[in-house]
């Protein structure tokens, strides 16, 4: 039987690659995706880490437990009141399941509309041949012009404490805890400890995070990680910056954490589940790299220019198991523009304005510089801030903490960055990315009419407060 040549071929099947290879189907080429995930039930189950145990799925637990904090804690405020509110956690989590399952099955949908070829199983490389690359998928044995990897991240562990997903969760984990614990604890004040850290204390858990840095939310706006700090200790989220984590034991009973505090203190900290989010690794295991020379750096990532090119002709990297944010819109926007420049094309990614988002309660979202940054780099800048106090249709919604705010250069009133906190920031923040994709002033947000009574009236008022002239604060 002669081996099935494809133009390409991509390995992983998440955000990254599964985009990658629609994109690539789209644009005329013979594409085949090889991802070797499994559902429980040893099947296929497309999406990566972003589908089966990232964004979705945390998504997922943060509307479920932000309901049922709204109705234990704000239905009230609007006449609402229930009695006996109980949380079922095991169907919390099968709903969890199922808008998983429903992104599994719709790439699986677009695979065939795309007519993209799937083979379910790991991806390697076997030889480079014939001016291209024979691989295997699964049990098969392939052939490919190009080869595009998207292997992903996996969780960081702490060094000589391995996750038993038990006891020790990475997020995988921490997605599938079946009661709410009584105590919980985290390792890392990052995203995700910040997102599952809020999952399981709306539920009721008592958590804990430590954090090895002084500073919370460093990456952060500082005047937005200040509210942030302030918001989440009101909610009862104990977070202990500055610590050193030393030995972490487990035992039927739960698990122990010895650590230094900021003050030098020897501490121990008794927990029932300990999630350890401490950042992820780029994933390149069995994927066969050492056999054609793929050059990896030290921490593990394929190194690729800023087009995403490998050393090795024709072997393409995108997303996580590249330099760069570990987000998932970050990995699609490679996979587009890799599978462009395969068309040749001129695909382009700016990652200037690739924007973050924290989908605590209060959201955070941002795009381009801090002002932090700014002040670092000695750009001369001016700030505008509007809080969503004075914004009528966040006190409809009885949400006003937090606010918006613009940095603009200050000669040309070029927008530099913009920060939020507050409801729906993931949504707003978009009006910012496309500001900052045009290079759009300041002064062209503050002109543009707002629909009132909307969020977005915040946005623009944070534009006119650049330049002291806000109308309604
Ligand atoms: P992945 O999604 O990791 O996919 C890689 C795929 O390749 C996997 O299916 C893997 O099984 C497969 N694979 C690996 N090696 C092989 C091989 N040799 N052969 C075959 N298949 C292989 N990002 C956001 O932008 N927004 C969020 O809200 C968000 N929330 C997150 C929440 C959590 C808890 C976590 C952990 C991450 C979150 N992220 C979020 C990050 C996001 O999940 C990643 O940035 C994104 O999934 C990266 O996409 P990728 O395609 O590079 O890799
Ligand atoms: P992270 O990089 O966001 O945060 C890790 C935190 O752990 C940092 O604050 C770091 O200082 C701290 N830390 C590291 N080592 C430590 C130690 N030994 N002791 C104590 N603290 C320590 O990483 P996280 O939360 O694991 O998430 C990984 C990535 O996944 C994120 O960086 C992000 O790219 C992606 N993600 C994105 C989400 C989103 O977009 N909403 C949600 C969740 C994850």
């Amino acid at each position: 039987m002669s081996t099935k040549l494809f133009d390409v071929v991509v390995i992983g099947g998440g955000p990254g690659g599964y985009i990658a290879a629609i994109r690539a189907a789209q644009l005329g080429m013979n594409v085949a995706c090889i991802d070797e995930w499994k559902n429980d039930k040893g099947g296929p189950a497309l999406g990566g880490t972003c589908t089966n145990v990232g964004c979705i799925p945390s998504k997922a637990l943060l509307q479920s437990s932000e309901h049922y904090e709204h109705l234990n804690h704000h239905f009230a405020d609007h006449g609402i009141t229930a009695d006996n509110v109980k949380i079922d956690v095991a169907k919390m989590l099968a709903r969890k399941d199922q808008v998983v399952k429903q992104n599994n099955d719709g790439i699986v949908y677009l695979f065939k509309k795309n007519k993209v070829t799937f083979f379910h199983g790991r991806g390697s490389f076997v030889a480079a041949k014939d001016g291209g690359y024979e691989l295997k998928a699964g049990e098969e044995v392939i052939a490919a012009k190009q080869v595009v990897i998207a292997t992903g991240s996996n969780a960081r562990a702490l060094p000589g404490v391995p996750f038993d997903e038990e006891h020790i969760l990475s997020n995988d984990g921490a997605l599938r805890v079946g009661s709410t614990p009584k105590k919980l604890g985290l390792i890392g004040a990052g995203v995700i400890g910040l997102e599952m850290g809020s999952v399981w204390r709306r539920l009721g858990a008592e958590v804990t995070v430590l954090e090895g840095l002084p500073a919370f939310l460093g990456a952060v706006d500082e005047s937005v990680a200040k509210e942030a700090a302030k918001v989440f200790k009101k909610q009862g989220l104990d977070i202990q910056l500055g610590v050193k984590v030393g030995e972490v034991k487990t035992s039927k009973k739960g698990v122990s954490v010895a650590y230094t505090d900021a003050k030098g203190e020897a501490k121990t900290l008794e927990v029932d589940k300990l999630i350890v989010s401490i950042g992820r690794v780029p994933n390149t295991i069995g994927l066969g790299a050492d056999v054609v020379g793929l050059k990896l750096d030290e921490r593990g990532a394929i190194v690729v220019d800023d087009d995403c090119k490998t050393n090795l002709p024709g072997v393409w990297a995108i997303g996580d198991v590249v330099r760069g944010p570990m987000l998932a819109h970050k990995a699609e926007e490679e996979g587009v523009a890799v599978a462009e420049r395969m068309a040749g094309q001129h695909g382009h990614v700016n990652f200037n304005t690739v924007p973050w988002v924290i989908y605590t309660s209060p959201e955070i979202a941002w795009v381009g510089k801090t002002e932090q940054q700014l002040k670092a780099e000695g750009v001369a800048y001016k700030a505008g801030q509007f809080p969503f106090l004075a914004n009528g249709r966040a006190r409809a919604l009885g949400d006003t903490t937090g606010f918006v705010k613009f940095l603009a250069d200050a000669k040309t009133d070029e927008i530099l960055g913009v920060h939020i906190i507050g409801p729906f920031a993931s949504e707003l923040i978009s009006e910012a990315v496309v500001a900052m994709e045009f290079k759009a002033s300041a002064e062209d947000i503050a002109r543009i009419c707002h629909a009132h009574p909307s969020l977005s009236e915040a946005t623009k008022e944070a534009a006119l407060a650049i330049d002291k002239r806000t109308l309604n604060f």
